[in-house]
């Protein structure tokens, strides 16, 4: 796969007409990521509209729930062809395996990206608000590997947890990493960042990489150098 085709643009915008102004300002971009701003705005017009277009998409609508709700959303998912899915390891395991199972005997299902816990939670949430007496990064371990055993094909991480979950997920676990930010960007609220090229070279499978690309003066100009920087990924 071309190294471009691994990078995911979120329309992180509120309304249909500003997300096809975005997808006719970047033709170039293959994979583009739903939202939940997006998708409780537009519902499945926006999918049917990638769709057509023949774009590949990542519905990011964080599915947390009991077991058999969980499985109709995956499974009522599958319509739109849709390629990465994401729910919340803390349904627990039933949850998960009915994700699993749900999609299992669809023409084309979605990968299952399990979110380990937010990235906007610090440790000290965890710890005092959650009441999870482990590490941060022990914790995010743990539910990778609990997704992982219910047959959950991958992980959204940030970048600094990509090579330890790769090192014990192995290389068939998708790793997609958002908090991505080119050298020549701001980085903005998104902390603990990586380069477009340390995170691939860690172990990522997809970047999603969005306001150094959408709100860029030259978006495809933008866009041409994140493309280039990778290439010189082997
Ligand atoms: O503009 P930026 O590159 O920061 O966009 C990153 C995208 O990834 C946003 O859609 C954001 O909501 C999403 N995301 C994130 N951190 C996570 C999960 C998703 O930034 N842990």
């Amino acid at each position: 796969m071309p190294q471009t085709n691994r990078v995911i643009v979120p329309l992180d915008v509120p309304n249909l007409t500003e997300a096809i102004a975005l997808l006719d300002k970047l033709p170039q971009v293959n994979f583009w990521k739903v939202g939940l701003e997006l998708f409780v705005s537009t519902g499945p017009d926006i999918l049917t509209i990638l769709k057509e277009r023949e774009k590949r998409i990542f519905l990011d609508l964080k599915f947390h729930d009991i077991p058999n709700t969980i499985a109709g959303a995956c499974g009522s998912a599958t319509q739109y062809g849709v390629d990465l899915l994401t729910l919340h390891t803390t349904a627990g395991r039933n949850a998960l395996k009915a994700a699993t199972k749900a999609i299992s005997d669809t023409p084309s299902p979605p990968k299952l990206l399990a979110i380990t816990l937010l990235t906007s939670l610090n440790s000290r949430e965890l710890a005092f608000d959650l009441k999870i007496p482990l590490e941060l990064p022990e914790y995010t371990l743990q539910m990778a590997m609990l997704a992982q055993e219910c047959g959950i094909n991958g992980a959204v991480c940030s970048p600094q947890e990509v090579s330890q979950l790769r090192r014990v997920c192995g290389d068939d676990f998708l790793l997609v990493c958002p908090g991505i930010r080119p050298s020549w960007s701001d980085q903005g609220d998104q902390r603990r960042v990586m380069t477009p090229s340390e995170a691939m070279q860690a172990g990522a499978d997809y970047l999603v990489i969005g306001r150094p690309i959408t709100m860029a003066n030259d978006p495809v100009a933008a866009w041409g150098k994140i493309c280039e920087e990778l290439e010189t990924v082997s």
